[in-house]
């Protein structure tokens, strides 16, 4: 019998870069016809845009190459993600420091770099809000680049 796996992305304000790994993370588990067995959400670190749709700049970018986000609502993270999720996967540095120091108080599932999942060599997918549009692409290009990567690593777990 396989097994479950959950995968939640994060970043600062979830409506650029976590919504985007969600959306094309997504398409990728669906192309492998994994969707039954993992579930995938996107959050963020911040408060700031609850409840809000994803910004237009990440969902243009994104249907230009046939993802739909425009229906994902913007959260906030929680201690108890660490709980739930098998993967928790983040943005940058400043993510990881701060969903670290909530992992070090309530234990759990141990963050880690999106990136590290790709062969880029980079870090951190930049945070592309106060940029032109080509951060946008970049993100896109890095995120479907290590969604690969991902996804080899969570096929493993649900074989
Ligand atoms: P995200 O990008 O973390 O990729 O969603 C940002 C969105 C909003 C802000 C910063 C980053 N903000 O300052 O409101």
């Amino acid at each position: 019998m396989s097994k479950r796996v959950s995968v939640l992305f994060v970043c600062l304000g979830n409506i650029c870069r976590s919504p985007t790994a969600e959306g094309v993370f997504r398409k990728l588990v669906e192309r492998a016809e994994l969707q039954e067995q993992i579930y995938i959400d996107s959050c963020g670190t911040s408060n700031w845009h609850i409840g809000k749709g994803p910004d237009p700049r990440s969902m243009e970018a994104a249907e230009k190459r046939g993802v739909d986000i425009s229906t994902l609502k913007a959260r906030q993270f929680t201690e108890k993600d660490l709980d739930t999720f098998d993967y928790v996967v983040v943005m940058d540095r400043q993510n990881l420091a701060d969903v670290k120091d909530i992992w070090h108080q309530n234990g759990g599932t141990k963050p880690t770099l999106f990136l590290e999942f790709g062969s880029s060599g980079l870090a951190e997918v930049p945070d592309p809000y106060y940029g032109g549009e080509d951060g946008f692409e970049q993100v896109l290009d890095l995120i479907e680049e290590a969604g690969q990567g991902l996804l080899r690593s969570v096929q493993e777990c649900v074989a």
